[in-house]
């Protein structure tokens, strides 16, 4: 039996590691840009010790850039809502980290509780919204990074409270 065989040496490919994709740093693909996402909800102690809750204003925080992707960490108190607004050019994946988001989308509410994930597409369009009584955390990922978030205007009051948020992770 020839021992440098091609067919030998896929029998046995822990054997040679030399052969193996070494694993990739960044993610590059949708299922690992969830699976990102999914791995930083369940390692709270990534996350956990900076959430800070603003009654005031929005709160986010950028988690983490790589090439071609950005994650934010956003809170939401009781009532805070994203208004409606689209992405540009960017895919995503929203992930609730605690408490329970309300996604208002072509496709009607949708209830977001901790776990929940949503992915995506380029000028895909929601509101994202707390109806909760309690606060919630969400993680978002953005790929590519967020260049323009637009908001789609309803009412002139809306439209002053989304221009002071365009430019920054609404949801
Ligand atoms: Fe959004």
């Amino acid at each position: 039996m020839n021992s440098d065989s091609d067919l030998q040496i896929a029998g046995d490919i822990l054997a040679v590691q030399h052969l193996l994709q070494p694993a990739r740093e960044h993610p590059a693909t949708v299922a690992e840009f969830v699976g990102l996402a999914r791995s930083l909800a369940e390692d709270r102690a990534q996350w956990e010790h900076l959430v800070r809750y603003d009654a005031t204003t929005r709160w986010y925080h950028r988690l983490r850039t790589g090439p071609g992707y950005e994650v934010w960490l956003l809170s939401w108190v009781p009532g805070q809502g994203s208004g409606r607004h689209d992405h540009g050019p960017s895919s995503g994946v929203l992930t609730v980290l605690d408490g329970e988001l309300t996604e208002h989308s072509a496709r009607g509410p949708l209830t977001l509780r901790a776990g929940a994930q949503r992915v995506f597409a380029p000028g895909y369009a929601h509101d994202v919204v707390n109806d909760s009584l309690d606060g919630a955390v969400s993680l978002h990922v953005y790929f590519p990074g967020l260049t323009e978030m637009p908001m789609h205007h309803c009412t002139p009051a809306e439209g002053a409270a989304h221009r002071e948020s365009v430019g920054v992770p609404a949801a």
